[in-house]
């Protein structure tokens, strides 16, 4: 049995999103661990290093108070990467998978040449025995490709190198990762022979309950993680589906939700209309879905998966429409306020943020928006935009859109004498809105589009504001 001894080194490639709260969360949980998280992006690791814990590269609900008690203890962070690899005796592969942008299956297929330059600086750098697993999002089969890949080297064999490669795939949501590293539904762990899964499952155990441990074939594993997400994206879509007809035909949105979701073989999560899904994973997965489909000639199944993604695309369009619609089709000179642009609440990330879409759809239409978001910079959301936003608070300036936009970071700020305010995000703040209040600073009979579903209809109700809300269209105006 593989049992790591205090001196054994763990290391793992990748600190984005999952290897960094991945790492430091075992790193809490085994303190008989040396781990070293390394990222090829030296910016990247500087933000770790950072003195200031408030400069982590992302926020996470309580990574803050995980890093203080082990960072420089037993969880380091280096750009080092070829070093940390001749020290490891376990190697995490955490690396991004996002769609190729050329080539081959481009906006559908993964790219792999990030998994690929990491094997092989494993393959070339290794030394002895080394257990590679899969954190990362694969498509199927992708072990066989990475243990071929850490076979190839010229040094393998002369230096009498070994591998064993495993996939245990990430569930984490953002937002909730450290408490869904800390209490997941389960742990999958795949692997061809049953012995290496040991190594793994030693450090798991400390604090995971063993009947939360699936253990499978690889294969098995790396196509749960797939449809797991597909899974989950199938019924935002679904409901989003349902959403668009529910007011004209006289019912209401949460009545049905409630009345399919307390049947025990729908259940009830994942259930609400939004804005559709977002975040890295599930379009990413359901176009690997798409591709396997098409490899294996399965076109039914591939239009299928398809129609989940199209339907999503046309939830954020068909909201953008409304929007301008309501503005009696003209945006040009008017103020929007945009709540929000992190894809979810409780995270800084934005990666296929609505917020974005929407964000362009409008100022292409030539509005000028106002952006709040207590956690996403204002960098990052111009760089999201891909514009020279920051210069454009002067409309004329605009090269790329009719509108324009800046970040303001005051709340109150952020409505002034503004035709429409949108929630992108459900961030709690905006929970605790006082609208009445606001409604003294904005323009008579303002459109407020709660896309999240989060206002109280008791707050609103005594205010001139016009109100659409997601799932059951206007209900006031
Ligand atoms: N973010 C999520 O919510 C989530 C959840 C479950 C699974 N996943 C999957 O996990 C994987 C990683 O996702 P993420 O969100 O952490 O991505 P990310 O982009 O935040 O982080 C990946 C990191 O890997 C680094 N990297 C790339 N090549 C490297 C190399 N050769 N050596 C060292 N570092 C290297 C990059 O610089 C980057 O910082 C993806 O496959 C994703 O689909 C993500």
């Amino acid at each position: 049995m593989w049992n790591f001894q205090p001196s054994v080194n763990l290391v793992k490639g990748g600190a984005g999103y999952v290897g960094g709260p991945t790492m430091a969360v075992i790193a809490d949980h085994c303190p008989n661990l040396q781990i070293t998280v390394d990222d090829s992006n030296r910016d990247n690791i500087k933000q770790w290093n950072s003195p200031s814990i408030k400069n982590l590269p992302f926020f996470e609900t309580g990574l803050e108070e995980i890093i203080l008690r082990v960072r420089n203890k037993n969880l380091y962070f280096s750009s080092n990467v070829n070093e940390t690899i001749i020290n490891s005796d376990m190697i995490f592969l955490c690396v991004n998978t996002s769609k190729k942008n050329k080539g081959f299956g481009v906006g559908q297929a993964s790219d792999l040449k990030w998994v690929e330059s990491c094997a092989r600086q494993v393959s070339s750098y290794s030394k002895g025995h080394t257990f590679v697993i899969e954190k990362s999002t694969l498509p199927v089969r992708t072990a066989e490709s990475i243990k071929t890949i850490l076979n190839s080297s010229n040094l393998v064999e002369k230096n009498h190198k070994t591998f064993s490669v495993l996939s245990n795939p990430e569930f984490l949501s953002e937002g909730p990762a450290i408490n869904d590293f800390n209490k997941p539904d389960r742990v999958l762990i795949g692997v061809e022979e049953k012995k290496p899964i040991e190594a793994l499952e030693n450090i798991i155990l400390k604090w995971i309950p063993n009947q939360k441990i699936i253990k499978t074939n690889l294969w098995s594993i790396e196509l749960s993680k797939l449809t797991a997400n597909a899974f989950l994206a199938q019924r935002i879509s679904s409901i989003n589906s349902i959403a668009e007809f529910c007011k004209s035909t006289g019912g209401n949105m949460g009545e049905v939700v409630n009345a399919i979701g307390t049947d025990q073989r729908i259940g009830a999560d994942f259930l609400s209309a939004c804005l559709g899904f977002r975040g890295s994973c599930f379009k990413k997965d359901i176009s690997n879905l798409v591709c396997l489909s098409i490899h294996f000639v399965l076109s039914e199944v591939a239009e299928y998966w398809n129609c989940v993604i199209k339907l999503n695309e046309w939830q954020k369009l068909r909201i953008s429409k409304l929007i301008v619609h309501n503005l009696f089709g003209t945006l040009r000179g008017k103020s929007i306020t945009i709540l929000g642009f992190a894809f979810k609440a409780n995270t800084n990330d934005t990666i296929q943020s609505a917020a974005i879409d929407i964000s362009k759809n409008l100022l292409e239409e030539g509005a000028n928006l106002i952006i709040h978001d207590p956690k996403v910079s204002e960098d990052q959301i111009f760089s999201e935009l891909a514009i020279k936003l920051r210069k454009l608070k002067n409309i004329q300036d605009s090269n790329t859109y009719k509108g324009a936009g800046i970040k303001e970071n005051n709340l109150n700020k952020s409505f002034v004498n503004v035709y429409e305010i949108l929630i992108l995000t459900e961030w709690g703040i905006y929970k605790k809105i006082n609208w009445k209040t606001v409604e003294k600073i904005i323009r008579k009979r303002c459109w407020f589009f709660d896309i999240r579903s989060i206002v109280d209809l008791k707050e609103i109700k005594n205010t001139n504001l016009n109100f659409w809300k997601i799932g059951d269209g206007i209900i006031k105006s």
